[in-house]
C-alpha cells in the first residue's frame, strides 16, 4: 500500500494526503477527516524511516525524568504518551537517577535519535553543566515538575505554596501548634518550594511553632531516617508534613517504629497522591497533583509553533487539591 493509493481512494493529491499524516497545518478539515478515514480503512501505514529522510522529523518525542523507581513518574510518562500518540508522536523514555551526569549523557543520547523535541524533568534547578542548556539551543524542549534555571524552555508546574498552604491550614484545624517538615534537598525544585513554603507559612503564623525541617531524597528511607531522629528527639512535635508521599509512608514506619499513635498523637501528611497513599495505614492525607493536565499542558507546549524568545518566557504553574484521609483527621 502506497502513499498515492489512499490519494486515489480519498480524491486528493499524494501531497494533501502527504500534510495531512505529517500533522502539517492548513490541510482543509474536510480534506483532513477524508484523508484519515481513508487511511484507516486500508490499514495504511507510513514508511517512518522514510518519512523522517524527506521531513527531517522523526514524530517521536524524548523524555526524562530524574527517577523512575518512584511511582510518581511512571504516571506522568504514561499520561505524556497518552497525548503524544493521540498526536501521532512515540515517546522514547529515559532516566537521569537524580544525577546531573547521568542527565547530560541521557539528553545526547536522545539528541542523537533524532527526537523532534524534549520534556524534561530536571535533576536539579542549579545546573552545574551546560548540556540541558545547549540542548534546549538545538531541539524545542519543555521543562515540567521540576524545572532548572538558565535554561530557555518554558516549564510548566504546580502550585506548591498553594498545596503547603492547604495543608497547614488544614493541619491546624485538627489542632496541630508544633510542626516540622520532612522534605527532600534544596537542590529540588520541588524540594526547596515545599520547604520554603513551609517555613515561611509556619513564620507568619505566631501561634504555631516551627521544630525543623529535615532535607533528604523524595525516599521512603529518608523519611524513615529523618522520622527516627526527629521523633526522638523533638516530642512535642504534632504534625508533620512531608515532601511527598513516599517521605511520608516512611514516617509512618517510623511513628509505628516508635509506638507513636497516628494520628492520635502526630499528624502526617504526604505529596502527590499516588496509590501508596491509600495502601499504608492509616491512609495518608495528601496534595493530589493533576497529572493529566501537567503533561496535556506539556505537551501542548511543546508542540506550540513559537519563537524562541516566546517560549523562554513561558510559566504555567497548576492547582492542586488536598485529599484528607485518616493520617491527619482527629476523633
Ligand atoms: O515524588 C516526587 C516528587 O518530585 C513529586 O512531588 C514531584 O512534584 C517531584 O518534584
Amino acid at each position: 500500500m502506497l502513499m498515492k493509493d489512499v490519494a486515489a481512494q480519498a480524491g486528493v493529491s499524494v501531497a494533501t494526503v502527504s500534510r495531512v499524516l505529517s500533522g502539517s497545518r492548513g490541510v482543509k478539515p474536510v480534506h483532513y477527516d477524508r484523508v484519515m478515514a481513508t487511511a484507516k480503512h486500508l490499514n495504511y501505514k507510513p514508511h517512518l524511516v522514510a518519512q523522517a529522510l524527506r521531513t527531517a522529523t522523526t514524530r517521536t518525542v524524548g523524555i526524562l525524568v530524574p527517577a523512575i523507581d518512584n511511582p510518581f513518574f511512571p504516571r506522568l510518562i504514561t499520561a505524556a504518551e497518552r497525548e503524544l500518540n493521540g498526536r501521532g508522536f512515540a515517546l522514547l523514555i529515559s532516566s537521569s537517577n537524580d544525577d546531573e551526569e547521568i542527565e547530560a549523557a541521557r539528553l545526547e543520547m536522545l539528541v542523537e535519535r533524532r527526537v523532534d523535541g524534549l520534556l524534561v524533568s530536571a535533576s536539579t534547578w542549579h545546573p552545574q553543566r551546560p548540556t540541558l542548556r545547549d540542548v534546549a539551543g538545538r531541539v524545542p524542549v519543555v521543562l515540567f515538575d521540576q524545572r532548572a534555571d538558565g535554561v530557555a524552555a518554558p516549564f510548566v508546574g504546580i502550585d506548591d505554596q498553594g498545596g503547603m498552604e492547604q495543608l497547614i491550614d488544614h493541619l491546624t484545624a485538627q489542632g496541630a501548634r508544633t510542626l516540622a517538615h520532612i522534605g527532600a534537598s534544596d537542590e529540588n525544585w520541588s524540594g526547596f518550594r515545599r520547604r520554603s513554603a513551609f517555613e515561611r507559612l509556619i513564620g507568619d503564623r505566631p501561634d504555631l511553632c516551627l521544630v525543623r525541617s529535615l532535607q533528604g531524597s523524595f525516599s521512603r528511607e529518608h523519611g524513615y531516617r529523618a522520622a527516627m531522629a526527629l521523633l526522638q528527639q523533638e516530642p512535642d512535635v504534632d504534625a508533620v508534613t512531608c515532601g511527598n508521599d513516599l517521605i511520608a509512608s516512611g514516617v509512618l514506619d517510623a511513628a509505628d517504629s516508635l509506638r507513636i499513635r497516628v494520628p492520635e498523637d502526630l499528624l502526617v501528611t504526604g505529596y502527590d497522591d499516588i496509590d501508596i497513599a491509600t495502601m499504608c495505614k492509616p491512609r495518608l492525607t495528601t496534595i493530589r497533583q493533576p497529572v493529566d493536565e501537567l503533561m496535556r499542558t506539556a505537551v501542548e507546549m511543546l508542540l506550540a509553533p513559537r519563537s524562541p524568545a516566546d517560549g523562554a518566557r513561558l510559566e504555567q504553574y497548576l492547582s492542586v487539591e488536598l485529599v484528607v484521609r485518616n493520617s491527619s483527621v482527629r476523633g
